[in-house]
């Protein structure tokens, strides 16, 4: 028996051969949020970037829109602004629309997830559900999308090839031998040349090979790095933006992690009047709201090198 946020329903599960199809949308520029975690700044900050881009452009939520929005008016706010976009759904919306006997907060947390966190976050979807009037329409967001760019095609999902809540596209799976040949066989499968995810809160753009890449942007409404107090997001174009953190190109586009360099202080102020000392996403996120996580820019972004010929040997 599994309990409450470490396992991953089965109704979470797709096959990668399913993103084997025609895609749902062409852009010379595809913008990906995921992770906004209901931080009404980000989307601000997010909103105001993309709409100084020129020519044929789309935006995808690609999941985890709502979390720290848990009163009726924020709610709202957040899911009719992110719903006026292509979305998908992630686990925390997911189990807002239909709750799932022990699935908790959806994470499939893995092993390296302390239980304390576990529990944090299934109580913090328990309030979440209490301001989350109207939620089942989330239900009906599809769980991944496959996009086009230039001659690039884009796997967009919340986890990774095989689950809304899956985390072979995490920084930790992809740093292993093991993890980057599960993501070659999955590119195979989806005959995608570009994975897009989130879920996993810690950003990274692995190259795999010579024209595969996985690109993570961790939180849109988090930091992600230590010391710094930016979101991220994904931004796959034709051409380069001049704005990015660190990019590659691959496939004939540039993959770039934008920095959300939302309004900090009002968000500190407002999170805490939702979450105060002792609450549990205070617990568990405060410390990362304002001083990052303990993961350093340099180690996001990953280059194929030797680990290629090993992976194919
Ligand atoms: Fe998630």
């Amino acid at each position: 028996m599994t309990s409450p946020g470490r396992s991953c329903p089965l109704s979470y599960r797709y096959a990668p051969g399913s993103l084997r199809r025609a895609p749902e949308l062409a852009a010379d520029t595809l913008w990906i949020a995921g992770g906004l975690y209901g931080n009404p700044f980000a989307l601000e900050c997010l909103a105001a970037l993309y709409e100084r881009e020129r020519g044929p452009k789309a935006l995808v939520f690609n999941g985890d829109f709502h979390w720290f929005d848990a009163e009726p008016g924020l709610f709202n706010q957040i899911n009719s602004q992110v719903l006026g976009f292509a979305a998908l759904r992630g686990n925390v919306e997911t189990e807002l629309a239909e709750p799932r006997e022990g699935a908790g907060c959806g994470c499939a947390y893995p092993d390296w997830v302390d239980d304390g966190t576990v529990e944090r976050s299934n109580a913090i979807i328990e309030r979440l559900r209490a301001a989350a009037r109207d939620a089942h329409a989330l239900a009906a967001l599809p769980m991944h999308l496959v996009a086009r760019v230039g001659a690039a095609r884009v796997g967009v999902v919340h986890g990774d090839a095989e689950s809304l809540a899956g985390w072979g596209f995490s920084q930790e799976v992809l740093a292993t031998p093991h993890g980057r040949l599960a993501a070659h066989r999955a590119f195979d499968q989806a005959q995608v040349d570009v994975f897009a995810s989130s879920h996993t809160c810690l950003p990274v753009l692995q190259r795999l090979g010579d024209a595969r890449a996985i690109v993570n942007n961790g939180s849109a409404g988090m930091p992600n790095f230590r010391g710094e107090r930016y979101g991220v997001a994904t931004r796959i174009s034709l051409f380069e933006s001049g704005n990015a953190i660190y990019s590659m190109k691959i496939a004939g586009v540039f993959i770039e992690a934008i920095p959300l360099r939302y309004d900090h202080k009002a968000w500190e102020e407002h999170f805490l009047e939702l979450w105060p000392p002792g609450s549990p996403a205070h617990r568990s996120y405060y410390g990362r709201i304002t001083g990052g996580p303990p993961y350093a820019v340099e180690q996001a972004l990953r280059e194929a090198g030797e680990a290629y010929a090993l992976e194919l040997g």
